[in-house]
Formats: structure tokens, sequence, C-alpha cells
């Protein structure tokens, strides 16, 4: 019988998720039962709740041993950790004194978030904010291959850059220094069909007034209100939402759990035909952690944020 330590990142339980592992060697696992000292390993641990935006403070880097391999348990080494906006998003309701948790999901967030409840058609006007960060640079180019038309909304020109040039996004709005309502009238004159809404707030109420009748609207996330302890006020979108009678609904990713190889799958084919590209910001070392997380949070990553331990 094969008895195996779980533990993560340099190494431990689950530090931040662990997006790749790798399971030690028989060798590695015989030394490791037959030593006398026990591993060690880095977390961070919450220490205090996030007012507003987060602070290096708030986290205390611990190192802990651990305990000898229990029956049914196996060692794992992660080689990459994800940091996602997920993790301010759930704060609030985590207990602090407890190890900070993570999740990699964006493949399927993109895949299931946007064909099941945008059901896109050939030939209409899809919108995706955060369109540069890991689901969103996804959801455009899924679009293209279901023969829509693409406009991304994200906060820098090099993002936008590489969402036209690259990824054969139609049109990109820079949501910082572009003027929103003229943009989005020129990029999409006969209005919006689809909305992938990564950000929620103003952004989010100024799209839907450029919606068409019976249009969907996918709510994914509301970035643009996490870091603020006051959820912000934006614009009235129950008058869009009634007159052009869309449909707008949130989702979590994991309601598709019983699916959740067929995402993958799906993901893994368009990226070997060449139909579906993924860019990632490496951030190098576990130290580095908060501050992989705090630029994410801030618009420095284009694509997956990942930390290579
Ligand atoms: N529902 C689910 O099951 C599920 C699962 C995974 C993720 N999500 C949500 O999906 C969204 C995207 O997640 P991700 O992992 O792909 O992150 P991401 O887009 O890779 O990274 C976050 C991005 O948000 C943008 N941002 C930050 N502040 C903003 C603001 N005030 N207004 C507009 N944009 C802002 C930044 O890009 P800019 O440079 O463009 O500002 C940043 O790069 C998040 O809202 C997340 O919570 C939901």
């Amino acid at each position: 019988m094969i008895s195996i330590l779980f533990l993560c990142s340099d190494l431990h339980k689950m530090n931040m998720n662990s997006v790749c592992v790798s399971l030690f060697s028989k060798r590695h696992l015989e030394k490791f039962c037959n030593c006398k000292k026990f591993l060690s390993a880095k977390a961070y641990i919450f220490d205090k709740q996030f007012d507003n935006f987060p602070k290096a403070t708030d986290f205390k880097l611990v190192e802990e041993e651990l305990g000898p391999i229990k029956d049914g348990e196996f060692l794992t080494e992660a080689v990459y950790l994800s940091v996602d906006p997920y993790m301010r998003a759930y704060a609030p309701r985590l207990k602090t004194g407890k190890t900070f948790l993570g999740s990699q999901v964006a493949r399927n967030t993109a895949y299931f978030g946007f064909l099941e409840l945008c059901q896109p058609k050939k030939g209409e006007m899809v919108f995706v904010t955060g369109a540069a960060g890991a689901v969103g640079s996804l959801v455009g180019q899924i679009a293209k291959i279901k023969g829509c038309k693409v406009v991304g909304i994200a906060g820098s020109d090099e993002k936008g850059k590489w969402l036209t040039d690259e990824l054969g996004f139609d049109h990109f709005i820079n949501y910082k220094s572009d003027d929103l309502v003229q943009k989005i009238r020129e990029c999409a004159p006969n209005g919006i069909d689809c909305y992938f809404d990564n950000v929620g707030g103003e952004i989010s109420s100024k799209i839907m007034f450029n919606m068409n009748t019976f249009g969907r609207i996918s709510v994914c996330g509301a970035i643009s209100g996490y870091n603020e302890n006051k959820p912000p006020k934006a614009t009235l979108v129950q008058y869009p939402i009634t007159m052009n009678q869309l449909r707008m609904e949130g989702f979590i990713v994991h309601r598709w759990l019983d699916r959740w190889f067929e995402g993958i799958e799906q993901n893994r084919k368009w990226i070997q035909e060449g139909k579906l590209k993924y860019r990632e910001t490496v951030t190098h070392g576990f130290e580095n952690m908060f501050n992989a997380f705090a630029d994410m949070l801030k618009g420095g990553n284009i694509g997956k944020a990942l930390v290579k331990v």
C-alpha cells in the first residue's frame, strides 16, 4: 500500500492553490519516511481582514513542521501557484488565522460561463470586460471560434494590442483613457447581443444601455468593487433590462462540475488546434506571492497571473 503525505508549495497544505503539483518519487518518499526529522513548509496565514486594498501586513508568512505521513495521504510539491481575484472577493467570508486559499478555474469559467449563459450565435456582437485577463482573454477567443464579433475592454493599450493583433478581437476599448459611451457606440453601431461581465460597476451599466432586445449577460465577477469596503454606486440597469428584455444571470463555475472534463477537453483541443492562445504573467518566488496578488488586482497581469515557487 502506498502511503503518501499531502503537502504543498515550498511545501505545504494548499497555501494558495497549487496549479501544478508533482508527486514525489518513491526514492524521495522512502527517504522522507525513514528520516527522523520532519520536512517544513511555508504558508501564508490570513492575519487581518482587508481594509479596502490588501496590504502585505494582512498576511503572516510562517514556516511549519509537517507531521508524519498517514495512511491515505500523499506527498506533492507545488511548482506553480495561482493568484486570482476570487481570493480577494471571498476574503470577507474567510476566518483569519488560517492558511489563505486560492483556485484556478479560468478555462472552464470562460467555457461554461460564456457558452451556457450567453448562448452566442454566429454574427452576434459580444462585449467582454477584464478582456486581457485569464478568463476574459479566453471568452473573447471562444466568441471568435463561434463566429461572433468581439469587443474587449481592458485597462491599457498594451493589453489592447495583444487582444486585437494576436487574439483576433475585432475592437478594443481602454476604459481608463477612452470615452466609453462614444467608443461603445462606434464599435457596436448595431448594438450588443452578449455581454460577459468580469468587472461590474459603471462600465457594465454603460454596456447594458447599449444592448439589443433579448440580449444576454453572463455575470462572472465584479472586480471593480472588490477592493472597496462599500460597494460602488453605478447607474441603475433595470431600465435597459426591462425595455430590451435582457436576461442577466450570475454563476459560480462549479455549477458545471458534472461536465468539468468536457470543458478541459474542449479547451485542450482548441489550444492544440491553435484556435485558443493563452499568456501567463509569472512572478518568481513564494516570498513574492503577495506582490503578485496585489499587482494582479491593479491590472499588472496580462493573461493568467501565476507564481513560480
Ligand atoms: N464566477 C466564477 O465562477 C468565477 C471564476 C473565476 C473568476 N471569476 C471572476 O472573473 C473575473 C476575472 O478573473 P481572472 O482570474 O480572469 O482575473 P484577471 O482578469 O486575470 O485579473 C484581474 C484583472 O481585473 C482588472 N481590473 C482590476 N480592477 C479593475 C477595475 N476597477 N475595473 C475594471 N477592471 C479591473 C485588471 O485588468 P485591467 O488592466 O483591464 O484593469 C486585472 O488584470 C473576476 O471578477 C473574478 O472574480 C469568477
